[in-house]
């Protein structure tokens, strides 16, 4: 069985994000691309040997030797496309954020579509990101008491569809979707906001994001996600976990092929380990392709994406700014 993807956007991520990936999920193969500018497409396809170039996004995905569609460009332009996709009966594989917004989202979910939708959440598929959960799972760390997830990405340059409003921007959106997916796969639905804080606000643009979180099963517990597209902030990625019998630090637990470690610490000593260098891309396309070909749900699906949508809507509102877009196409 193959697994026939087609390339909507030559987005920058999609090499990293599938077209290496495949090459340790020989079920996958590509067909085409479509971009917005033809001779882009063009050369994107000739550099990474992409059989077909499609006339347009629309062309892509009207193909028959198409099964499934990857979707990378800004997140205020996922869910038109995502729409379009479903309805001609591809499965999609799409960047997160699946949407801008939750009540766009919930109004394409409600349309009950068969193909399979999956929102690339990419860590969730690595091994370490199963370790944590395993560590949790056995009560390594007792009562939880504080969780915390940092994400920094400096040199983010004005202009990028991070910055811009109508392309979806900010530093919650684009880098606090991981801690606030983390704390929901940690703690489970639903969390509340407690305290939202955003600075560096351009156009409604957040810079800087702090957002605090709290559970009413896990009273007295916060859980505090903190995302940067300053200048200023080194790149970082961390998830720290603290609990009455220990705690645990996990350093890159996003992109853990560039280095990761994990660090227990408890009462009768420390404990250090890494996982498993392989990209966290291989496994999500594994798991993509489990899940159209073989019918295996996937933990990032629409409904998934939704209840993280809701966290991010309510961490805005409560910093004072607006929802992001989710534009149809
Ligand atoms: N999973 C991960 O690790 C990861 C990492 C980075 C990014 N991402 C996600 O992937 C998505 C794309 O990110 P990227 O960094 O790859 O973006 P990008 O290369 O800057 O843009 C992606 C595509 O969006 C289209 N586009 C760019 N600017 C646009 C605009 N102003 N209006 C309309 N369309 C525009 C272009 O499509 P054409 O090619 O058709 O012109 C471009 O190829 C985002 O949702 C991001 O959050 C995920």
């Amino acid at each position: 069985m193959t697994l026939r993807l087609g390339l909507l956007g030559a987005a920058r991520i999609t090499p990293a994000a599938v077209i290496y990936a495949a090459d340790a999920v020989p079920e996958v193969s590509f067909t085409a691309v479509a971009a917005r500018d033809h001779a882009r497409a063009e050369a994107f396809a000739q550099e990474h040997a992409i059989p077909s170039v499609a006339e347009n996004y629309a062309a892509l995905i009207a193909r028959d030797d198409v099964d499934a569609v990857y979707i990378a460009l800004p997140a205020s332009h996922h869910l038109g496309w995502v729409d379009a996709a479903l309805a001609a009966g591809k499965a999609v594989l799409c960047e997160k954020p699946l949407s801008g917004n939750a009540p766009a989202l919930r109004s394409l979910l409600q349309k009950g579509y068969g193909p399979m939708l999956m929102e690339a959440m990419h860590y969730v598929y690595h091994p370490l990101w199963a370790r944590v959960e395993e560590i949790l799972r056995f009560g390594t760390l007792g009562t939880l008491t504080e969780l915390a997830m940092h994400f920094s990405v400096p040199h983010i340059p004005p202009g990028d569809i991070r910055r811009e409003f109508h392309t979806a921007g900010g530093a919650l959106l684009d880098l606090g979707i991981y801690g606030v997916h983390m704390f929901r796969r940690l703690l489970g639905d639903p969390l509340t906001v407690a305290s939202a804080n955003a600075q560096g606000v351009i156009d409604q643009v957040d810079e800087r994001f702090r957002g605090v979180l709290t559970h009413a099963a896990h009273p007295g517990l916060t859980a505090t996600v903190t995302a940067s597209m300053s200048p200023e902030d080194p790149l970082a990625a961390w998830l720290s976990l603290r609990g009455s019998e220990g705690s645990l630090q996990v350093q890159n637990p996003v992109a853990p092929q560039l280095g990761h470690e994990l660090t227990l610490t408890r009462k009768d000593g420390e404990l250090r380990e890494s996982v498993d260098p392989t990209p966290s891309y291989c496994y999500q396309l594994q798991a993509f392709a489990d899940a159209v070909l073989r019918g295996k749900r996937p933990p990032t699906d629409g409904a998934d994406a939704l209840a993280t949508a809701v966290v991010l809507d309510a961490l805005y509102e409560k910093a004072g700014l607006p929802p992001r877009p989710a534009l149809e196409r």
